[in-house]
């Protein structure tokens, strides 16, 4: 077996077993496994609107889904992260988690699906670092990326990346990836501080969306992406946020891997 093959075999093994133990509505459900010399794969339900990807960043697609619709996409991807963290009866880090990894069934509701690199931790494990960072750049936590240092906080940091997508339509790509990268934690910030957060909440949905419920959104991500793991909230707290109008939400500090344009305080990690 080459190095990859055996690392394939080894993460779904891995998935194999966290998965069949795991069992919510907001988290993808194993039908079956097939382990015969040549294939080896596992069998999920299937999600005929296949993965938010391929519907929040598709120009053309992008409208299908309101903004009544993202919002259920928000709390049932909170849901599914919380049970995960902290109500099943282990603790899991998923350590992948991205739009593409999000799977969208008849009604668009979301499972969260690939549990490759997910880990178990014991009870009372708050962090594990490891040199082998596996995951997806735009998505990570900064003490991940660079220390390989993972917890239950560098889940909600992906989370708050992927709420920030979900709100603006615009998929975070690392800077130097294409012409039309996006840094959507700079951009979202700038407007932030400028008070312009409005402009950039995805105009394929129609005009009529609740603008607040919107706001707390990119609040909430703000809040998950922050750059020490300890100002960013548990999941339950999160859905606390999501569902109740009367809690009020601290003021973000700046995320991390934003660069500053102003060029007074240089700290980044780009
Ligand atoms: C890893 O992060 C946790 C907090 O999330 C921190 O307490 C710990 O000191 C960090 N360890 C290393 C080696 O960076």
């Amino acid at each position: 077996l080459s190095q990859s093959s055996r690392q394939g075999i080894e993460e779904l093994k891995n998935e194999l077993v966290l998965v069949a133990k795991l069992q919510h509505k907001n988290l993808v459900r194993l039908l079956g496994v097939c382990l015969e010399e040549q294939e080896k794969l596992l069998a999920y339900e299937y999600m005929p609107n296949k993965s938010l990807d391929t519907i929040l960043f598709d120009p053309d697609r992008s409208s299908q889904l309101d903004w009544g619709t993202r919002f259920r996409i928000v709390n049932g991807i909170a849901r599914g992260l919380q049970y995960l963290h902290e109500d099943s009866q282990l603790k899991i880090i998923h350590r992948d988690l991205k739009a593409s990894n999000v799977l969208l069934d008849s009604e668009f509701n979301p499972k969260i699906s690939d549990f490759g690199l997910a880990r178990l931790f014991g009870s009372d494990q708050s962090h594990d670092v490891t040199n082998r960072v596996v995951g997806t750049y735009g998505y990570m936590a900064p003490e991940y990326a660079m220390r390989g240092n993972y917890s239950i906080k560098s889940d909600v940091f992906s989370f708050g990346v992927l709420i920030l997508e979900i709100v603006t339509g615009k998929r975070n790509s690392v800077a130097y990836d294409s012409e039309q990268a996006v840094d959507l934690l700079s951009l979202v910030w700038e407007h932030w501080t400028m008070g312009t957060i409005v402009e950039i909440m995805d105009s394929s949905m129609t005009s009529h969306s609740p603008g607040d419920q919107m706001l707390k959104c990119m609040h909430i991500g703000l809040l998950c992406v922050q750059e020490d793991p300890a100002d960013r909230p548990m999941m339950s707290v999160v859905t606390v946020m999501l569902s109740s109008s009367t809690v009020s939400l601290q003021a973000p500090s700046r995320p991390a891997f934003c660069i500053q344009k102003s060029g007074k305080d240089p700290t980044s990690y780009v």
